[in-house]
C-alpha cells in the first residue's frame, strides 16, 4: 500500500517536473534541393539529465533519428539529394523524451517547417571601398564589387556536389561578364543612371570529365561579324539531353537562344527570368541555378565639404560662414558647435538632421562665451557621409582698444570736473570782489543819488571818456563791468 502510495507520490512529482519541459525546433532553411540542412532543438530549463531527441522529417523517403544527450540543444542535419526529393515545403517533428525507470515518455514536442528550393538562395551584394552598400546606390567611377551571398549550407553544398560554378552577369539584360567566384569587379561611369543588374549562377553538379573524354559541340552563328560562342561542356550525353549551343552576338549586345528543351520551362528554371529569353547558360536536370537582380542607381558621393567665411570673430559678434559641397542631392546635413578643440571621427551623428537639394547651405551662429570654438559639420547623401569642422576663435577686444573706451570718458570727466572746480572757484573770487565794490557803490550811490536817466547819461559819459579818467574807481570799476 505504502509502495503505490510512494509510486503515485513520484508519478505526480515526475509529471510535475516533466510539464516544465520547453522546447522549440528551429531549422536553417530555405535551402536549395541537394544541400543539407541543419535542425535544432533547443530545450529551455532543462537540469543536465539525459534526454532524448527523436527527429523525423515528413520528406519521402523520410529521415528519422534519435539521439541521446544532457545537453539542453541537439543539432539534427540532413542531405536531400536532388535525385530524390523535389522542392516545396516540409515539417520536421521532434519529439523530446525523459527516461523514467527505464521507460522513455514523451514530455514535449515541437515541429518546424522549411522549404526545398529549385533555385539557389541567398542575396545579391554590393560594396565598395571595402564597404557594403545599404541601399541600392553605387557611387560613380569607382568599382563596384557585385557578389552573391549564398546561405552556408547552400556553399557547403555546391563546394561538395558541384565541379563548376560560373556567374554570368548581365547589365540591362546584356551579358558583361562571366566569373567562377561568384562575384564582379565593375565600375559604373554614368552619373544618375539605371541598370538593371541580374546574376544568374550555374553550378555543374556532374563531376569534371576525365581528361581523355573530348566533346565536340556544334555551333551555329548568326550571320554577324564578330560572334562570341560560348559552348557548355556535356559529358555524359548519354544519360542527358544534349546541350543546346547559345551564341552572342556582339552586334546586337544580345543573346539568342537556339533552341530550349521542354524540360527546362518548369517552374525555378532560368528560362523564367526575365531577362533569360536571351540568355546562354546551360539548361539541364544536373545544374543548380541561382537567380539575383538589383536595379541599382549610380551616384555622386559627397566628397569634401567647404566651410568659408571669417573664423576669427570679436566677442559678440554672429558667426557667419557658408558650406558648400558636392553630390547627388537629396543631403541630409547638420551642425554641432563644440567647445574648443575637436577632432573629427567620421562617426558623428546627429539626432535630428534637415533635408537639403541645395549643394549650400549658410551657418550663422551666436558664441556667448569667448573662447575657441569648433563647428563640425556633417552631410551625407544616399551613398556616403562626410563630416567637416572649422575651428572658430572668438577674441575680447584688444587692450588698446580698451584703454580708449576707459581713458576717454575718464579725462574727459577729469576735465569737466577740472572745469567746474575752477568755474566755482572763479565765481566766488569774483563774487567777492563785486561785492566789495558794490559795498563802495552803495555808499557813493547814496551820497549823490542820481535818476535813472542821469545814471544813464553818466554812464555814456564814463563809457567814451573812461581812457582820460583812469584813476576814478568808479569807471575802473565800469570798465572792468564791461570786459566782464
Ligand atoms: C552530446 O552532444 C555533444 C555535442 O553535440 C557531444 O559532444 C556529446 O558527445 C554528446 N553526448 C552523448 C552522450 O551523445
Ligand atoms: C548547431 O547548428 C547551428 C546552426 O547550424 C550551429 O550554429 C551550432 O554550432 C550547432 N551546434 C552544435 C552543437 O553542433
Ligand atoms: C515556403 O515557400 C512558400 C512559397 O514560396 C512560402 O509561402 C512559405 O512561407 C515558405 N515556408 C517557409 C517555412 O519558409
Ligand atoms: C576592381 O577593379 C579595379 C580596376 O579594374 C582594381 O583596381 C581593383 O583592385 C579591383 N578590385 C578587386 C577587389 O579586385
Ligand atoms: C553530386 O552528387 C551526385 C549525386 O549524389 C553525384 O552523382 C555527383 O557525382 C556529385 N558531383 C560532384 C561534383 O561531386
Ligand atoms: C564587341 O563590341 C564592342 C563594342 O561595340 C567592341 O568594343 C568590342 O571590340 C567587340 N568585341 C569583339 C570581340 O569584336
Ligand atoms: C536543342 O534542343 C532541341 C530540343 O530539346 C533538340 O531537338 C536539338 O537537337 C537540340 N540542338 C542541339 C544542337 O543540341
Ligand atoms: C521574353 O519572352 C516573352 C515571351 O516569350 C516576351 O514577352 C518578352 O518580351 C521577352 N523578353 C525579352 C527581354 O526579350
Ligand atoms: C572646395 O575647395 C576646393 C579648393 O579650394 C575646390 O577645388 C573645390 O571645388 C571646392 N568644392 C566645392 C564643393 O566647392
Ligand atoms: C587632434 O589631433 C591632433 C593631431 O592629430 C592632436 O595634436 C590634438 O591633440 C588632437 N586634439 C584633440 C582635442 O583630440
Ligand atoms: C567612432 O569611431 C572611433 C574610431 O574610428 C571609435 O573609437 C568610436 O567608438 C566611434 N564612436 C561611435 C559613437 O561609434
Ligand atoms: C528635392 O527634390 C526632390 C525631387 O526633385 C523633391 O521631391 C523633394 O521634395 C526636394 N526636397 C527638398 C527638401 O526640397
Amino acid at each position: 500500500m505504502a509502495y503505490i502510495f510512494s509510486l503515485i507520490c513520484l508519478s505526480i512529482y515526475l509529471i510535475n517536473d516533466v510539464e516544465s519541459l520547453q522546447m522549440y525546433v528551429t531549422n536553417n532553411g530555405p535551402s536549395v534541393i541537394g544541400s543539407k540542412i541543419t535542425f535544432t532543438a533547443v530545450v529551455t530549463d532543462y537540469s543536465n539529465e539525459f534526454l532524448k531527441y527523436s527527429f523525423y522529417d515528413n520528406a519521402q523517403p523520410q529521415h528519422d533519428q534519435s539521439f541521446i544527450n544532457s545537453t539542453g540543444i541537439m543539432n539534427w542535419t540532413v542531405e536531400y539529394p536532388k535525385r530524390f526529393y523535389e522542392a516545396g515545403e516540409y515539417t520536421t517533428t521532434v519529439f523530446l523524451m525523459k527516461n523514467f525507470i527505464g521507460i522513455w515518455i514523451n514530455v514535449a514536442t515541437s515541429s518546424t517547417t522549411f522549404n526545398l528550393t529549385e533555385s539557389l538562395n541567398g542575396n545579391l551584394r554590393m560594396s565598395q571601398s571595402n564597404k557594403l552598400r545599404p541601399n541600392r546606390y553605387v557611387s560613380v567611377n569607382q568599382p563596384v564589387i557585385h557578389y552573391v551571398q549564398l546561405p552556408d549550407n547552400e556553399m557547403e553544398f555546391l563546394k561538395r556536389n558541384a565541379s563548376k560554378v560560373v556567374t554570368y552577369w548581365f547589365k540591362d539584360c546584356t551579358l558583361i561578364d562571366q566569373t567562377t567566384d561568384l562575384s564582379l569587379n565593375y565600375t559604373y561611369t554614368d552619373l544618375m543612371g539605371d541598370h538593371y543588374i541580374e546574376a544568374l549562377v550555374v553550378a555543374d553538379n556532374l563531376p569534371l570529365p576525365p581528361l581523355t573524354t573530348t566533346t565536340t559541340s556544334t555551333t551555329t552563328t548568326t550571320t554577324t561579324t564578330t560572334t562570341t560562342t560560348i559552348t557548355t561542356p556535356k559529358p555524359h550525353t548519354s544519360s542527358l539531353p544534349p546541350a543546346n549551343v547559345t551564341v552572342l552576338s556582339n552586334n546586337t549586345h544580345k543573346l539568342v537562344r537556339r533552341s530550349v528543351s521542354s524540360k527546362s520551362k518548369k517552374v525555378g528554371s532560368p528560362l523564367n527570368f526575365v531577362c533569360y529569353n536571351t540568355s546562354i547558360v546551360p539548361i539541364g536536370d544536373t545544374y543548380t541555378y541561382g537567380h539575383y537582380q538589383e536595379t541599382i542607381s549610380v551616384a555622386d558621393p559627397v566628397a569634401t565639404i567647404n566651410i568659408t567665411g571669417l573664423n576669427w570673430l570679436q566677442h559678440g559678434d554672429l558667426l557667419r560662414l557658408n558650406v558648400k559641397y558636392s553630390g547627388t542631392p537629396p543631403f541630409q546635413y547638420c551642425v554641432q558647435y563644440k567647445v574648443g578643440q575637436y577632432n573629427v571621427t567620421g562617426n558623428e551623428t546627429c539626432n535630428t538632421m534637415s533635408t537639403t537639394n541645395s549643394t549650400e547651405f549658410p551657418l550663422i551662429h551666436y558664441f556667448s562665451g569667448s573662447d575657441q570654438h569648433t563647428v563640425v559639420v556633417i552631410v551625407e547623401n544616399l551613398l556616403t557621409k562626410n563630416v567637416s569642422r572649422a575651428t572658430i576663435n572668438i577674441y575680447k577686444v584688444t587692450v588698446h582698444a580698451q584703454l580708449s573706451v576707459i581713458v576717454v570718458p575718464v579725462v574727459f570727466c577729469l576735465l569737466a570736473v577740472i572745469l567746474v572746480v575752477f568755474g566755482i572757484a572763479f565765481y566766488q573770487h569774483r563774487s567777492r570782489y563785486t561785492i566789495e565794490v558794490a559795498d563802495f557803490d552803495f555808499g557813493q550811490a547814496h551820497l549823490d543819488y542820481k535818476t535813472f536817466t542821469e545814471r544813464l547819461r553818466d554812464s555814456f559819459r564814463n563809457a567814451l571818456n573812461f581812457r582820460h579818467d583812469d584813476t576814478d574807481p568808479l569807471t575802473s570799476n565800469a570798465r572792468y563791468d564791461s570786459m566782464t
